[in-house]
């Protein structure tokens, strides 16, 4: 018997889901980090102007295409290329991706688990500065740790997508993306009345060339893509949960200035804590695990905020990995007509085990001489990249530019006009940047993306 497909209650409960999916550990630890290393200023500046003129243009791509089609990615590129065409591949890439991306992501988010208990249980105020340095290099290494705690990510994750749309990742998303805004607000204000502010403010919000390099300028963008959600059809997936009329212009809009408000004030929560301890922003991946527990240790309140952002980094990335998680199981449920729940597990299960080497990445104990070492040597001496790396470096700098690329110029180029100005001119006055938007993705979407590309091959 065919399954009757999920909607969403309402197009604010598409909105939040969306958002769920879009702030993460993309927003709260990556884009601090990055953001310090590149010297604040300019950078931010240019992030802003990527996601606008790059990033939100795909995003209202994809939600039209799964809007349309209230399909998944794969079978939504059947029905508007007319039949099994080579468009099919970038659905097909897209559930590669959310296999390659939730495996990794659900150590990073083990991590903020493990830094919740470890707040909450020991508390850091009794640690020296230095033991804390030191904690995240042994949580790193710990195998037992990071496969722990990776296990309960995703069995958590699997729980909340097997119930299924409405029940499963909206409840989901409605509960914890308020308790998520609450956090950064409570800490925000904490952090405004610090020493640090106005010296961090200037840091994020005043221009400043001297970090600025051309790499910067692509790590911006393809930040966008990662920080949005975009270029695997998480978004068409979530889109095609929507109601055919729901509108789709503002919709987008809201999502991006939500993943972007909330990345700016991930920023403006950190810089002033790790300025006060007088601490470089610019201490690169383990700015969140290093410095904060460090600075939280020195600073009156402490006890009760590291909990408090180390739940925020958590709730960010769970709500983050349902979406990575349904783009899969959306896939053999539609496709493969698999139920939801054998669907969820058995997906969950395999993205589990495709996570241990990322989880051994860190450390070599669990096979005696070197699992890091020998995925290192497969890609030369010189790289360095083990599991780890090499799965966000494929999925961040390839998979996803790639996927959003081959997205744009599918809507701009090979979607009809009609089913393209139909799906754009829902309802509201928006409907009026439509030519602007078909410019973006014809011309300047590409442009950017194959920038992207030539950099990472190294030609620019
Ligand atoms: N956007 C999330 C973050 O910023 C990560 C994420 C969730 C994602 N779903 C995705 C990234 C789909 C790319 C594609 O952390």
């Amino acid at each position: 018997m065919a399954q009757e497909r999920g909607h969403w209650s309402s197009r604010f409960g598409f909105i939040l889901a969306a958002a769920g999916s879009a702030v993460g550990l993309g927003n709260i630890w990556k884009f601090p980090y990055i953001t310090g290393e590149n010297g604040g200023g300019w950078f931010v500046l240019i992030y802003l102007g990527c996601i606008a003129i790059v990033g939100l243009p795909i995003m209202m791509a994809e939600v039209l295409i799964g809007r349309s089609s209230q399909l998944s990615p794969v079978g939504a590129f059947r029905k508007f290329s007319h039949g099994g065409s080579p468009w099919m591949g970038i659905g097909w890439l897209g559930v590669l991706a959310a296999f390659v991306i939730l495996s990794y992501y659900s150590i990073v988010a083990g991590w903020a688990m493990h830094y919740t208990w470890l707040s909450v249980s020991s508390g850091f105020a009794e640690m020296e500065t230095d033991a804390i340095g030191a904690l995240f290099g042994s949580v790193y290494e710990n195998p037992w740790i990071n496969i722990g705690w990776h296990a309960a990510f995703m069995a958590i994750t699997i729980a909340i997508v097997a119930k299924g749309v409405h029940g499963g990742i909206e409840l989901a998303s409605r509960v914890l993306m308020p308790v998520l805004f609450i956090i950064l607000l409570v800490l925000l204000i904490y952090a405004a009345t610090s020493d640090g502010f106005a010296q961090a403010f200037k840091f994020i919000f005043m221009p400043d060339t001297s970090k600025l390099t051309g790499a910067s300028v692509l790590e911006a963008l393809g930040h966008s893509f990662f920080t949005l959600s975009l270029g695997m059809g998480a978004m068409i997936t979530y889109g095609s949960y929507l109601h055919k009329k729901d509108d789709l212009v503002s919709t987008s809009i809201t999502i991006a200035i939500l993943d972007t408000g909330v990345a700016l004030v991930a920023c403006l929560v950190l810089f002033p804590i790790i300025f006060s301890v007088g601490m470089d922003p610019a201490a690169g991946p383990g700015l969140v695990f290093v410095s904060i527990p460090i600075a939280f240790s020195q600073m009156a309140g402490g006890a009760i905020l590291a909990p408090l952002f180390f739940l925020l980094l958590t709730f960010a990335a769970l709500t983050s990995a349902i979406s990575l998680l349904e783009v899969a199981v959306a896939y053999f449920v539609d496709e493969i007509k698999i139920p939801r729940v054998i669907a969820t597990v058995m997906t969950g299960v395999v993205i589990f085990i495709f996570g241990i080497p990322s989880a051994l990445s860190g450390g070599t104990a669990l096979f005696g001489s070197g699992f890091s070492d020998m995925t290192q040597s497969i890609f030369g001496e010189g790289d360095g990249k083990n599991w780890f790396d090499l799965f966000d470096y494929l999925a961040s700098n390839w998979m996803l530019p790639l996927g959003g690329l081959g997205i744009a110029v599918f809507v701009a180029w090979r979607m009809g006009d009609k089913a393209r100005e139909e799906g754009f001119k829902t309802s509201n006055h928006l409907g009026k940047m439509y030519w602007g938007w078909v410019f973006l993705l014809r011309y300047i979407v590409p442009i950017g993306v194959l920038a992207v590309f030539l950099h990472a091959i190294g030609i620019i």
